[in-house]
């Protein structure tokens, strides 16, 4: 599929936030971990959390459908089933990492597979703190998927996190779950802590201060209600719009606010963007309202430390570097290299094929604004987010921008384009 993007001269609404990534993940797990019913309300129908929701069903696992809850029947004491086939993950990293970790002390063997994207992507660094747990792993050329799990008796470790990654830190915690003894995790805890907020909810104890995570193993999960808010990392995308768009509003409700997840936020306003924000709910999670206007974005500067509370949003805010007045430069994000695609190669190919002059580091990039943008044809290398940041950059270009291969927004946003629609007609 391509989707062809012209310069919007008008963009206004209050566009409805599908449900959050990461919490819509962490949702199905912990309810198909814990005992009786669980529900999941306003969960992302992305492909994503669909290769999670049918892994667990090929474990097993009853999953059904009510409107917009989802129930889960989960297994408490029980097992999970030996899966029949390989286990497919599809695009998602989130499901293959978190799986693993909840899969080391299972007593089952499965194995586990994803697409093209997701077996070139390092596994090394979730099966190696698992393995120091006790845990079998055996990794295509040590490092990738297909992999096979074997469940073991593990045991509680003390970690040091050198990869700021949510997905590691959530693996380690779903075997320390299963492990004997307690497991301590310092070093890189900073990044999104969903999976921290809804133990507690689902009944499980987590001692969770800044410099270090404990959970003892062998604590049961009971079956809960969560209420999956707004993904910010989908917000981001209408936001960065209407920063740069004359004459711009927007409103959103129902967003997640977690300080882990907003940094995009924090890093637009520091360029001068007009963003409001306000909590409305505070637990499990801060959720609320954001408003923004259109106001002439600066150059800003994001360093390591802030690095993973905007991981996702980073190949946007190269987008809206180009209509920035002065240097934008983006340091200690080396991890863009080994996303659903190599997150700064493809920024640098597309931006570099709409005209623009941009410097690449190993660990992020530098770009001088403002600089017009030409329509071109955009190279999505099937990931959603470049797909949907390059197509706010087609809204700021003259002439066509055609962007190929847009299907793979459906992993976070299948109604992108319908919602993009909406708020660029007059
Ligand atoms: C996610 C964590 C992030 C993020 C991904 C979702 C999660 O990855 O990029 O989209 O749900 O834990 P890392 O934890 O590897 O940085």
């Amino acid at each position: 599929m391509k989707n062809v993007i012209k310069r919007a001269h008008f963009f206004r609404g209050k566009p409805l936030i599908p449900g959050d990534k990461s919490i819509s993940h962490r949702g199905l797990i912990l309810g198909a971990l814990a005992s009786g019913r669980s529900e999941v309300i306003n969960i992302l129908e992305g492909e994503d959390v669909q290769s999670t929701a049918r892994i667990l069903k090929d474990l097993g696992v009853v999953i059904s459908k009510e409107g917009n809850r989802t129930i889960i029947d989960g297994i408490g004491d029980k097992e999970f089933k030996n899966p029949s086939h390989d286990l497919d993950c599809g695009n998602s990293g989130t499901t293959m990492r978190v799986m693993m970790g909840v899969l080391a002390g299972k007593c089952i063997t499965a194995t586990l597979t994803g697409d093209a994207s997701l077996v070139k992507r390092p596994m090394k660094r979730v099966s190696e703190p698992l393995k120091l747990m006790g845990a079998n792993f055996k990794l295509t050329n040590e490092n990738y998927a297909p992999l096979v799990v074997t469940g073991e008796k593990i045991h509680g470790f003390n970690y040091e996190l050198k990869i700021a990654s949510a997905q590691i830190k959530t693996a380690i915690i779903m075997a320390a779950l299963d492990a004997e003894g307690t497991t301590n995790i310092t070093g890189e805890i900073g990044s999104r802590d969903h999976t921290e907020r809804l133990l507690p909810h689902f009944g499980c104890a987590i001692s969770v201060t800044d410099k270090e995570i404990s959970i003892k193993g062998g604590q049961k999960l009971k079956g809960n209600i969560v209420e999956v808010p707004g993904d910010p990392s989908t917000a981001a995308f209408w936001i960065g719009a209407a920063s740069i768009i004359p004459g711009a509003t927007l409103e959103m409700e129902n967003i997640s606010l977690n300080p882990t997840r907003i940094g995009f936020i924090y890093a637009l306003q520091r360029m001068g963007a007009v963003i409001e924000t306000e909590i409305t709910t505070a637990l499990p999670e801060p959720v609320g309202k954001i408003r923004v206007s259109f106001a002439g974005l600066k150059g800003g500067s994001i360093q390591k430390d802030e690095v993973p509370s905007l991981i996702d949003e980073i190949p946007l805010i190269a987008v809206l570097a180009t209509q920035s007045h002065g240097i934008t430069e983006v340091r200690g994000a080396e991890e863009l290299r080994v996303k659903e695609s190599d997150r700064i190669e493809a920024v640098a190919t597309n931006l570099r094929a709409m005209g623009c002059e941009i410097e690449v580091f190993d660990d992020g990039f530098k770009i001088q604004g403002p600089q017009k943008l030409k329509g071109a044809d955009i190279q999505t290398f099937h990931d959603h987010r470049i797909a949907m940041a390059f197509t706010i950059a087609g809204l700021m270009a003259d002439g066509e921008t055609v962007i190929h291969d847009s299907e793979c927004v459906a992993v976070s946003y299948p109604n992108f384009f319908e919602t993009l629609k909406e708020l660029t007609q007059d």
